[in-house]
């Protein structure tokens, strides 16, 4: 179900002044009109002015400096969703959340419980009369809420479409306080040298800026913190043997190196997804395969052997890493 009815145009907010013929509710094009009209007609004089005189101005007038108001065209809204895996039992926060079509898409399409961060108080208002409009009130909510103040620990997904800089001053929050496992979607802006999981590129028609009418996607899933020496047993040939993994981490890619009885374990794989550690080492009949989730108490999950035994596998760690994936963007060293 379209809302608006996006069309090129030079006007900074087409996308919520053109209705659609399509479009389900009238009524909702005029609560846009009216909200917003002063925002068109005054935009630049409210950067000089309304900021240092009105108190509500002041949120909009930064919002509009930090970050201007660029809707996500729907069809992109779709992509984003779909890129992100949202599902009923997610929690999805956008930062920056506009008119709040991706909280509520979220809401309709799949049931999901959301919120909208966004500094403007229009916006905040026409999110909220939106939602009302389209039956999700119950599930989401929207704060006028500066975005780098805002908890965000609730949540399972955080989308964003903000700008480059913005996107780096907020990297080290999302992976400080996000919990592993959490993914991220960017509209069209990475995050510098943390690489995406995936990237797709999307079609964007109507999309009010760029020549290309198409948006780029990036996708992250947080990762847990697992650098560091973890220290295990393995029963093999009947007797108990210590099994010693040292992980060295940037961001969400791993790097390991194995012993068994202080010999040197050959490493053939190593791959962390969010709080999911996978590592197989060692060669032959002493070829073994971890599965395991990392959390406050430890790696466990499970360890099968050559032979095809599976059996429960719990490590403790006796050396830590940095406390969150290195910035740096290299491995950090560390035991
Ligand atoms: C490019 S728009 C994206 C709107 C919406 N997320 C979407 O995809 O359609 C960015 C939004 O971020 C808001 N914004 C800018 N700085 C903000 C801040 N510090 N805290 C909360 N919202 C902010 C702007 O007012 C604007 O509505």
């Amino acid at each position: 179900m379209l809302w608006y009815d996006p069309a090129p145009s030079t006007n900074p907010f087409p996308h919520l002044l053109v209705p659609s013929s399509s479009a389900p509710s009238r009524r909702f094009h005029r609560i846009a009109r009216r909200l917003l009209r002063p925002v068109i007609a005054r935009r630049a004089a409210l950067a000089l002015l309304l900021g240092a005189l009105l108190p509500l101005g002041t949120a909009a007038v930064r919002a509009l400096e930090e970050v201007p108001y660029v809707a996500t065209p729907l069809p992109v809204v779709d992509a984003i969703l779909d890129l992100a895996g949202v599902g009923a039992g997610d929690v999805l926060f956008d930062l920056g959340s506009g008119d709040g079509r991706v909280v509520i898409t979220a809401a309709r399409r799949f049931g999901t419980r959301g919120v909208g961060f966004e500094l403007d108080p229009r916006l905040v208002e026409l999110a909220r009369q939106h939602a009302a409009q389209e039956g999700v009130a119950d599930a989401v909510r929207f704060e006028q809420q500066d975005l780098f103040r805002a908890d965000l620990r609730a949540a399972t997904v955080v989308t964003l479409y903000l700008l480059p800089d913005v996107n780096l001053a907020l990297r080290s929050r999302l992976l400080a306080t996000l919990r592993p496992g959490t993914r991220i979607v960017s509209h069209d802006y990475d995050m510098g040298d943390w690489r995406p999981d995936r990237q797709v590129s999307v079609a964007a028609p109507g999309k009010p800026v760029g020549l290309r009418r198409a948006s780029d996607l990036y996708l992250w899933t947080v990762p847990a913190d697992v650098s560091g020496r973890w220290a295990g047993r393995v029963r093999l040939d009947g007797r108990e043997h210590p099994l010693v993994l040292e992980l060295r981490q940037a961001w969400q890619v791993i790097e390991a190196t194995a012993s068994l009885d202080g010999e040197d374990l050959p490493v053939r794989s190593a791959r962390l997804d969010g709080d999911r550690v996978g590592i197989a080492c060692g060669e032959g009949p002493a070829a073994l395969e971890f599965a395991l989730r990392a959390d406050a108490a430890g790696l466990h999950g499970r360890l099968r052997r050559a032979d095809g035994s599976e059996t429960e596998w719990h490590a403790a760690r006796t050396i830590s890493g940095p406390a969150r994936p290195t910035a740096a963007g290299r491995p950090s060293t560390s035991g």
